[in-house]
């Protein structure tokens, strides 16, 4: 399953569609499978990154701006790019990273702002990579927010912009998708917790 590059999947989709929770399992199925995968999250995945994180996930939406997220995201990017996705690909690992640019282009790019083409020349520019596989796990929003906002994790500033919110997000997933269906697959997020991880599963088998 992994070239010499190694192989970057991203789990992508709205707040408590279980992106973390098919991330872990599937690190784990790998694991199990004999590899040695690197499972990490945005924002965050490296000490500064998640220094930024702070910044962005707590306090009230109306915190930062659009504009503003566009550029703290992508820096905790650049360090998380460098300090760890980089060099595991350079070893040949697979990388399993809980969002990445996607999330940037709809929460950002589609809904705050007519901001994607900015977005995308900052990725060009700061980032240039794209994953190889992305699994975007999509569910109604409603349900999938009492599922965050039941964590109570104190990191709720995106939850807290509200359902309608949530709703444009889902679609903004969805057209991402069809954007890049060559590395984009949408996964039913509202099953059990093992039919997804199943069906993660075997995308992965056929895809890699
Ligand atoms: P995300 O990373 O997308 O925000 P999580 O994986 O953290 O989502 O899941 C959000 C909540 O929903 C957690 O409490 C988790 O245990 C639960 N959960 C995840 N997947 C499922 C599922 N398929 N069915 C029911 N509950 C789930
Ligand atoms: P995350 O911890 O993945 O939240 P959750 O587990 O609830 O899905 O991400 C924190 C929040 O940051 C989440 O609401 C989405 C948002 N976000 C952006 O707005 N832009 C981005 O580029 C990224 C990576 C996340």
């Amino acid at each position: 399953m992994t070239s010499e590059e190694g192989l970057f999947v991203t789990f992508e989709g709205i707040d408590g569609s279980g992106k973390s929770t098919q991330a872990r399992l599937l690190a784990e199925a790998l694991i199990a499978a004999g590899h040695d995968p690197l499972l990490t999250r945005e924002p965050g995945g490296s000490p500064g990154a998640e220094e930024i994180r702070r910044l962005l996930v707590e306090g009230p939406p109306e915190r930062w701006s659009a504009e503003t997220e566009i550029l703290l995201f992508t820096a905790a990017r650049r360090d998380h790019l460098e300090k760890t996705i980089a060099p595991a690909l350079a070893a040949g690992k697979i990388v399993i990273s809980d969002r990445f640019v996607d999330s940037t282009r709809v929460y950002q790019g589609a809904v705050r702002g007519a901001l994607r083409a900015m977005v995308d020349e900052l990725h060009c520019r700061m980032i240039g990579r794209e994953a190889d596989i992305t699994l975007v796990i999509d569910m109604q929003a409603d349900a999938a927010l009492s599922r965050g906002l039941a964590r109570r994790s104190g990191e709720d500033r995106f939850e807290d912009f509200g359902g309608a919110f949530q709703q444009r997000l889902r679609q903004g997933f969805l057209d991402l998708a069809a954007e890049f269906p060559a590395r984009c697959h949408v996964v039913e997020g509202a099953r059990p917790v093992q039919d997804v991880a199943r069906q993660v599963w075997s995308i992965l088998e056929r895809s890699a």
